[in-house]
């Protein structure tokens, strides 16, 4: 299976900036296509441009968030049925500044995730712990009630993506080891399987402080499919530097 890399620009990029991003990665993708298969998450208002940007190359488009509810008074929220009718083929859900900027519950997580999939989207769904539960021995116990919590039902392989996402080594340049990424993917994995039968063929990607210097270190990990990149997504050397080190 091919690794995914997928890139979630956050709140960044204007339209200039934007576009340059989407079509320098678009041309380095289109002349070594095989990599990995490349997605993009830019905010809302950008997505439109980002399609235009790639298009003629296999680079998807995601959202970055969607409401549960297929329309309505929903100020300010975007639906997943416009992500689709946009183009997008993927939105992330349950990334951990929406868990704590907005309060999201897993519970909610999950009904995104279902809306998602009933667009005809691919949920990638988001987990992590922060520091604090890491120190005091709770990874799994946090990572697993977020997983019970969060995938939505009649998922598959084929759409549903995890992201296991550190909160504290999101944006710090500081990562788990090796071993620990591994453990905790494994764990994800049988996690997975246990709560939604979701653990064979699933994709289950490491964020955190991916960069081009230790992204093949960590995507050869066995059970890591590959990796949700943040900051290091927002120029196309780096992002670029990423997909080229995947094994
Ligand atoms: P980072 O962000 O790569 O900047 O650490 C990852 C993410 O939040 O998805």
């Amino acid at each position: 299976m091919a690794k995914l890399i997928a890139g979630n620009w956050k709140m960044n990029g204007l339209m200039a900036s934007s576009h340059a991003l989407a079509s320098g990665l678009a041309e380095k993708v289109k002349a070594k296509p095989d990599r990995a298969d490349v997605a993009i998450c830019p905010q809302g208002p950008l997505i439109k441009d980002a399609l235009a940007a790639v298009s003629g190359s296999p680079i998807s488009v995601g959202g970055q968030d969607c409401h549960a509810s297929e329309s309505g008074a929903h100020t300010g929220d975007t639906s997943a049925a416009l992500l689709a009718d946009l183009g997008c083929s993927c939105v992330i859900v349950g990334h951990s500044e929406r868990r704590a900027d907005h309060g999201e519950t897993s519970e909610q997580v999950k009904s995104k995730a279902e809306a998602a999939l009933k667009a005809g989207l691919v949920a990638i769904v988001c987990v992590g712990e922060t520091e604090a539960e890491r120190d005091a021995g709770q990874t799994e116990t946090v990572v697993g009630q977020q997983i019970d919590g969060s995938l939505p039902e009649g998922g598959t392989p084929q759409t549903v993506v995890i992201a296991y996402e550190p909160v504290w080594a999101i944006g710090t340049g500081r990562t788990p080891s090796l071993e620990e990424i591994g453990a905790v993917h494994a764990f994800v994995r049988s996690r997975a399987q246990e709560s939604q039968g979701l653990g064979d063929g699933l994709r289950i990607l490491y964020g955190g402080s991916v960069k081009p210097g230790n992204a093949a270190d960590i995507l050869a990990i066995p059970g890591v499919d590959g990796a949700l990149v943040g900051g290091a997504s927002l120029t196309v050397g780096d992002f670029w530097g990423i997909i080229e080190n995947c094994p």
